[in-house]
């Protein structure tokens, strides 16, 4: 396994822990734009998953890429959705 592989790996861990996590707490508070952003998350690990079964290598175009998509999804995300929640 390549480094970046094992990075996303571990980043892949965090993020799908932190989405259960979050996801819970808004089903459970009855937060309701749950269904809207539950619909986020799953189009952040449909866009992921499209990554890593695209191709075997990791050549310097496309690491930058997905550099580019996890930075501004995530910060994207963090700062306007999920604050919006108050997490
Ligand atoms: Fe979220």
């Amino acid at each position: 396994m390549s480094t970046v592989d094992a990075t996303l790996d571990e980043l892949l861990e965090y993020v799908v822990t932190d989405f259960s996590n979050e996801q819970q707490l808004m089903e459970d508070s009855g937060y309701p734009d749950f269904p809207a952003h539950l619909k986020l998350h799953e189009e952040f690990s449909t866009t992921v998953a499209a990554f890593l079964s695209a191709s075997d290598s990791w050549d310097d175009d496309r690491i930058q890429e997905l550099r580019r998509f996890l930075n501004k999804w995530l910060i994207g995300h963090i700062m306007t959705h999920d604050l919006r929640f108050g997490n």
